[in-house]
């Protein structure tokens, strides 16, 4: 499923809405190069949850945990770690810890994925620098449905 939106509004518009539909434990992947819009995305998720915290980049610690809101947020930015492959960084303990993991640069851990994710790719485009495709891609019938559920609000919401 693609969404092209036209503003960074509009692509945290997107992740607030979904913030409604995700689960204790839901794992949401986001890729898509420098500045693309990974935390952008986050924000508009941790705002849908009723977090209030202004959240960031997580640069300097790879993961911040937001417990304010309907359910936990950790946010996670592996960028760092390119390279380093097959370290045991105990991931799991977040994806099993009952909140929603949001990992910017999952490319990174691809040995430590769980089994069923939703992976959301966020492409620039060339010509309008406002102007991003959003396409998600489900592993699992949970993340399928979520990805429906997301279609038909965003669709009708517009
Ligand atoms: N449609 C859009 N969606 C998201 N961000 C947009 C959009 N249009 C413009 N922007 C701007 O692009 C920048 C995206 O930055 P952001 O930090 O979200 O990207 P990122 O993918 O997390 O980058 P990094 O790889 O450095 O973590 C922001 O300054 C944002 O305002
Ligand atoms: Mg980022």
């Amino acid at each position: 499923m693609k969404i092209v939106v036209s503003t960074a509004g509009e692509t945290k518009q997107v992740a607030q809405i979904m913030a409604a539909y995700v689960e204790p434990n839901d794992v949401i992947l986001l890729d898509g190069d420098l500045g693309a819009g990974k935390t952008t995305f986050t924000k508009g998720l941790a705002l849908g949850l009723g977090i209030k915290h202004n959240v960031k980049s997580p640069t300097f610690n790879l993961i911040k945990e937001y417990h304010q809101g309907r359910i936990p947020l950790f946010h996670m930015d592996v960028y760092r770690l390119e390279g380093v492959g097959g370290s045991d960084l105990g991931l799991e303990e977040y994806f099993n810890g009952g909140g929603v993991s949001v990992i910017e640069w999952a490319q990174y851990i691809g040995d430590e994925l769980p089994p069923e994710y939703l992976r959301i790719q966020i492409v620039k485009d060339e010509r309008d620098d406002q102007r991003r495709t959003l396409s998600f891609k489900a592993k699992g019938d949970h993340y399928s449905k979520l990805i429906s559920l997301l279609e038909e609000k965003w669709s009708s919401f517009r």
